[in-house]
């Protein structure tokens, strides 16, 4: 991360901490536990850093952009608990994921829990933009992990549906947390219209990066390695994989990935031959096209020092490790 990313990160955090902590202080008690298990474990802040930015961007000055942010990485934070239940996925932010310490249904249900409490501090902003760009965000991932859960174990899957999941289940909610910014800020519709489309081509890069580094180890990203491919998502790195097979390597590729019979070691093996092939670098090199629209569309915005800050972090989302 660059050193100008890295000092301007570092003198938000402590108020979009703090304005996080509030938040959950005020839950009910019996979510609370679960709420601390997530957002004390860490994670890069990514999406409430956005908010702030967005705002500063046109020029706001206020604070109470703090607890605004904040409700971004609160909706963040109840997807993760929820599709680390769907993705079987047991580590989180480095941490065994919630679902794997607590009781399952207790978790699904904090997660809505920690969903309607953002929602709640939204409204309290009595701004209904803001209110709908909340529940947008929250509709597109659902109907984003449902669509994933669809295409799941399938070798069916056109281009065009991966691009509709990823902005579902992660673009729109970096996109709503530009966006949440810009309103607040009270931009202009150009200047929305430039900042939501930053916003959602940095989304659809991040989880193209996100698939790639899907065959990192688990020690870098806090997460399970080749989850992808135990859970049958044909991601970028993976159709790349598929198709480079010949036809009987990947008739017998297709029946193992299709019913769910890739375990975990046959999985670390798919993913050695991706990494050697050079399949997840490739997948960044797909996010470089939505980098460079995400870039075209900042250039229209105000010359402010956090464009240049928003301009760092296309440069981070390419090279990010974790
Ligand atoms: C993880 O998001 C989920 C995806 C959309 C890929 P992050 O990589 O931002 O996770 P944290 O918040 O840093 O843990
Ligand atoms: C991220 O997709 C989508 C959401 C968290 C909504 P992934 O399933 O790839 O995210 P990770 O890899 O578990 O963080
Ligand atoms: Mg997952
Ligand atoms: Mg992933």
């Amino acid at each position: 991360m660059s050193t100008v990313l890295q000092t301007r990160l570092a003198a938000e955090l402590p108020a979009i901490s703090r304005a996080l902590a509030q938040a959950v202080d005020s839950l009910p008690a019996s979510v609370q536990p679960i709420a601390r298990h997530i957002l004390n474990a860490g994670g890069k802040r990514l999406r409430p850093f956005l908010t702030v930015l967005s705002a500063r961007l046109f020029g706001y000055r206020e604070n109470d952009i703090y607890p605004l942010a904040a409700t971004m990485e609160m909706l963040h934070a109840a997807t993760l608990l929820h599709d680390d239940v769907l993705d079987e996925a047991v580590t989180r932010r480095g941490k065994p994921a919630a679902h794997t310490l607590f009781d399952l249904v207790t978790v699904i249900l904090a997660g809505d829990a920690l969903f309607s409490h953002a929602n709640r501090l939204v409204a309290e902003y009595g701004d209904c933009r803001l209110s709908a760009c909340f529940s947008e965000a929250t509709l597109r991932t659902a109907v984003g992990e449902i669509q994933e859960i669809t295409y799941r174990r399938r070798v069916d899957q056109q281009p065009e549906i991966y691009n509709e999941i990823i902005t579902g289940k992660t673009a729109w909610l970096i996109r709503a947390s530009c966006e949440m910014g810009a309103l607040r800020a009270k931009a202009d519709q150009r200047e929305l219209e430039l900042t939501t489309q930053y916003g959602l081509q940095l989304g659809m890069a991040f989880q193209l990066v996100d698939d790639a580094l899907d065959f990192a180890p688990p020690e870098k990203t806090g997460k399970p390695s080749c989850g992808d491919v135990r859970e049958g998502k044909l991601t970028p790195p993976l159709l790349l994989y598929r198709e480079h097979l010949a036809p009987a390597e990947r008739a017998a590729f297709d029946l193992r990935f299709c019913s769910g019979d890739l375990d975990d070691a046959a999985a670390q093996t798919v993913g050695a031959r991706i990494r050697a092939l050079g399949f997840d670098a490739q997948s960044r090199r797909i996010a470089d096209t939505h980098l460079e629209k995400a870039r075209v569309a900042l250039h229209g915005l105000p010359d402010a020092p956090e464009r240049s800050i928003l301009e760092h972090i296309i440069a981070h989302v390419r090279d990010r490790e974790e």
